[in-house]
């Protein structure tokens, strides 16, 4: 049955949802404070890099399914289910996450909501916020009671968000068990189409919702610095991680995915969710419960200082005006996204050491230039390369993966490359003539 949806926040997840939600048959409308946005949303531009986004945004801006708005009047009296997809970033200063435009939407809306209808938060938020909300809701509602709240997370990764929009892994509804209300009901009807495909459809309370999310990502970040911190272990002792990672992953209890070792995670979710989490369990009273979650951040901001230092290290100590190549910028590949880059956080405290960095990445250029203005950006990888004493391939888009080695080697002033994100191949590079240093393998 087609419904009538909003979703509040039109950011990497926001805006994907809505186009999502208008794939799956719905009318869907889009808010955001931002009018510069929106109206480049409504003219069918997606502001950031994700593909397969700008396609089904503009097939249904224009079968007239989806339209975006600033006035969050409109989309109260259009829609009967509300999502709310607006941003939790790291407050300034602090672990916790800012609940700012979490809470400024509910303060908005609610008081809007004169008929029934149920709004599915799928934000990340610290445990307990959801019945925060539901509460203030029933407060501010003129319906009162008919205003419901439920929690929905959302799992979709950056680069594969259309996917993991319209094919999720699993859907995770987090209702108040006291009080359940239409939201069950409601979420079957919006998500018949991937229930129908039998994905796993977990109804739970609202603080166990709230927690499976950050739970998950709690776990694929110390997945992530377990090997990396197994790499450092290789890395004294001559092993191979990438070789011990495919054979620990052969068990399918551990798998291997999540298992690549390189320049650690970075991005808009896994550093601030485990921060905020872990500053939650210290509100909550069992701070020691999440202690590894520190030792999992350590490991991950390491793994930079260990690429600085080895950069540091192959130009003799003194990095003053020499010439270094920085492939990526964006935090992983198919993605424009620089927040919390292991990437540019290289590029910038070589910059700062006084280095003279050149960087390209095909898609983050933009934003790291805004975010690094003293920052050499060079036009092309031919580009950054040039006269290069060493390279250090940062993030690992198809284009640097792909590089021919016996052609790079003619631009640059000394082949020395760092493979910090372990994607390229290391033997054909060595063939040619490179000193080639992978993380934790080929070390020297
Ligand atoms: C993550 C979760 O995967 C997703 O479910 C959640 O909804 C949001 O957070 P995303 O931030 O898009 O998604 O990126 P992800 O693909 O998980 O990668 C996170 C970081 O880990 C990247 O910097 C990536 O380079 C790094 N990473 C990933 C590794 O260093 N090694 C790996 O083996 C995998």
């Amino acid at each position: 049955m087609t419904m009538r949806i909003s979703v509040f926040g039109t950011g990497y997840l926001g805006a994907t949802h809505a186009a999502g939600m208008a794939e799956l048959g719905h009318e869907v409308i889009g808010v955001d404070i931002d009018p510069a946005k929106i109206e480049r949303l409504q003219r069918g531009e997606v502001p950031f890099y994700e593909p397969g986004l700008p396609e089904l945004l503009r097939k249904h801006v224009d079968s007239g399914r989806l339209r975006f708005t600033t006035d969050a009047a409109e989309a109260a009296s259009f829609a009967d289910v509300h999502f709310i997809g607006v941003g939790t970033p790291q407050k300034k200063g602090s672990y916790a996450a800012d609940m700012t435009f979490v809470d400024s939407v509910i303060e908005t809306l609610a008081p809007l909501l004169i008929r029934p209808a149920v709004i599915l938060g799928k934000s990340t938020v610290p445990v307990g916020t959801a019945a925060r909300l539901a509460a203030r809701v029933r407060e501010l509602a003129p319906v009162g009671d008919d205003a419901q709240l439920g929690w929905n997370p959302e799992f979709l990764r950056e680069g594969f968000a259309v996917e993991d929009t319209l094919r999720p892994d699993r859907l995770v509804i987090g209702v108040d068990k006291d009080r359940p209300g239409r939201i069950e009901e409601v979420a079957r009807e919006v998500y018949a189409d991937a229930i129908s495909r039998e994905t796993p459809f977990l109804v739970t309370d609202l603080a166990t919702a709230e927690l499976v999310k950050v739970s998950a990502n709690a776990f694929l970040a110390t997945k992530i610095s377990f090997i990396n911190a197994i790499a450092e272990v290789c890395e004294v002792t001559g092993a191979d991680v990438t070789e011990l990672a495919d054979a620990i992953g052969h068990d399918a209890r551990i798998g291997r995915k999540f298992l690549g070792a390189g320049l650690g995670f970075g991005g808009g979710c896994l550093p601030k969710d485990i921060r905020a989490f872990m500053a939650r369990a210290g509100e909550l009273g069992v701070d020691q419960a999440l202690t590894f979650l520190r030792e999992v951040d350590d490991v991950n901001l390491r793994r930079r200082q260990h690429v600085v230092s080895l950069v540091k290290r192959e130009l003799g100590g003194a990095p003053l005006s020499r010439r270094v190549a920085v492939l990526g910028a964006a935090f992983k590949p198919e993605s424009d996204d620089i927040r919390d880059s292991p990437a540019l956080d290289v590029a910038g405290q070589l910059h700062l050491a006084g280095a003279d960095v050149r960087v390209f990445d095909p898609e983050a250029m933009a934003n790291a230039a805004a975010v690094w203005p003293t920052i050499t950006f060079a036009e092309s990888t031919a580009a950054a390369i040039a006269d290069a004493e060493i390279v250090v391939v940062a993030t690992e888009w198809k284009e640097f993966r792909g590089l021919d080695p016996h052609a790079v080697g003619e631009a640059v002033a000394n082949k020395v490359v760092i493979d910090a994100r372990n994607c390229l191949p290391a033997d054909s590079w060595l063939d040619a003539g490179w000193r080639y240093i992978g993380m934790g393998r080929y070390s020297s």
